[in-house]
């Protein structure tokens, strides 16, 4: 009877897609066709709504996407497109593809014990192709690019997005320029560009300069733009919720942390479990919170001025957010000042009665350090979801006994130099023009340093005996 149904299934998803403009006064739609990345009638936020036929059985479709993770097919070995029925292209459509998603959820009991909590798990982002969680999105948006007949992919980064347009645009054939932050991005992250045979563009600016141009430069017909600001890649990286889901046997976590730095991640989880809710795959939404780093946080500024004024509900939603000029943060993925998504992500923070905090350089550092002591590695911006967590367990935002998901965003090896830095006691915040934060060492509280030996059995007997 099951297979019967999950075997019907695919012709009775009937869905079609648009692009939708998110702000209220507005509403307008597009077609999919249209390589626009803002509204062009209000300038307002998109988003690519699907609407599926609602008597769809969730617990057949399920057992539709479960089936798959055993399938061959190229189009299910894709830890995305293994959830097509929620996205916005049909089988007709060639994919680009690098088999992303798929990643693991581990326990993490040392972290759950430093965070005060029983019990915590960690989605491991920084296990895609590419290293890090932009895969799961840029699969859908290069497969649009080629859709549209782009001929060149552009986008700014702080490192990883530009990674992984790099090299999706390779494997699509397509040009790629990438617009970083001269100085200011992991030397492993920028190897990963070059390799990939993008045009590697170093600006002298931040990352919000990049980002500027990139949307100017998205004005030119022949080029697409690839940043988060982009629907389709939220699309992408929203099927990470169903993976979760899915590796949660379906049973809702408390609570999901994410770090925020543009707010695509946080704005595609958002939709995942809103459109998880909607049909009815899901019985409620996790509370969704994000983390900055201070010296990076204008959301967190944003969220804590709302709490203050009582205005944190979705009627009452702000026009505008205060950019942060300078922004500072070893965390350098997430060192971004004024972030693209903000409207989206503040949306899907408030509805799910999640949280925005912020994190200093000290404490993403020992948290780190503590998630590789459970045995896993992730770059630093990943961190700043542990130390947040600690802090809002420590604020009651978080009871001990809740269950918790933190999402790590990217690999270890992206910044090598970090954690090398961390466990030697060398790390400290580079000089900055403004001479804020110049200098600020940052203690390597559970430093491992290496230890000198000779080339010899008794001392390395003895090493071992006073490490026991
Ligand atoms: N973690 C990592 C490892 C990232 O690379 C980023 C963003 C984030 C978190 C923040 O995610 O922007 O969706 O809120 N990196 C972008 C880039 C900006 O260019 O690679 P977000």
């Amino acid at each position: 009877m099951i297979m019967e149904k999950i075997a019907s299934l695919p012709e009775k998803v009937t869905k079609r897609a648009t692009q939708r403009c998110i702000a209220r006064a507005c509403g307008e739609g597009y077609d999919l066709s249209e390589r626009i990345c803002v509204c062009p009638r209000c300038g307002g936020p998109l988003e690519v709504e699907i609407r599926v036929d609602r008597s769809i059985d969730p617990g057949a479709l399920r057992g539709l996407w479960k089936s798959r993770a055993a399938s061959e097919h190229p189009r299910d070995l894709s830890g995305v497109w293994r959830y097509r029925e929620l996205l916005p292209f049909d089988d007709s459509v060639p994919i680009v593809t690098l088999f992303e998603g798929n990643t693991p959820l581990y326990d993490a009991p040392r972290c759950a014990e430093y965070s005060g909590l029983s019990q915590l798990r960690l989605k491991h982002q920084g296990c895609n192709p590419t290293g890090s969680f932009k895969d799961t999105g840029m699969t859908v948006a290069v497969t649009h690019a080629l859709r549209v007949g782009a001929r060149t992919a552009v986008c700014a980064s702080t490192g990883n997005t530009s990674a992984s347009l790099a090299a999706y645009s390779a494997r699509a054939g397509l040009q790629c320029l990438i617009l970083v932050p001269r100085g200011q991005i992991t030397a492993a992250k920028l190897a990963q560009s070059m390799d990939y045979g993008a045009i590697v563009c170093e600006i002298g600016g931040n990352f919000d300069d990049c980002m500027r141009l990139v949307q100017d430069l998205g004005e030119e017909p022949s080029i697409y733009v690839a940043n988060s600001i982009n629907p389709f890649r939220i699309e992408g990286q929203k099927t990470v919720a169903f993976e979760l889901m899915e590796q949660c046997g379906w049973r809702v976590p408390d609570h999901v942390v994410v770090p925020g730095g543009n707010l695509g991640n946080s704005t595609a989880f958002g939709k995942g479990f809103a459109e998880m809710l909607a049909l009815g795959l899901v019985d409620r939404m996790p509370k969704l919170s994000v983390i900055q780093a201070e010296g990076s946080a204008p959301f967190a500024r944003l969220f804590a001025g709302l709490k203050r004024s009582r205005s944190a509900n979705e009627a009452a939603m702000p026009k505008e957010l205060t950019p942060q000029g300078n922004p500072q943060t070893l965390a350098t993925a997430i060192k971004i000042g004024a972030p693209v998504s903000w409207k989206k992500s503040l949306r899907a923070v408030v509805r799910s009665g999640g949280e925005v905090t912020a994190v200093s350089e000290q404490e993403i550092a020992d948290a780190k350090a503590m998630i590789g002591r459970d045995g896993i590695g992730c770059e630093p911006a990943s961190a700043t979801t542990i130390a947040g967590i600690r802090k809002l367990v420590a604020a009651g935002h978080i009871r001990p006994n809740e269950s918790v998901i933190a999402v790590l965003t990217g690999h270890l090896l992206k910044d090598p130099d970090y954690v090398s830095n961390y466990h030697r006691g060398t790390l400290s915040m580079p000089p900055d023009a403004d001479g804020n934060r110049s200098g600020q060492a940052i203690a390597g509280a559970f430093r491992n340093v290496p230890e000198q030996a000779a080339a010899s059995k008794s001392a390395v007997l003895e090493l071992l005996r006073r490490r026991a």
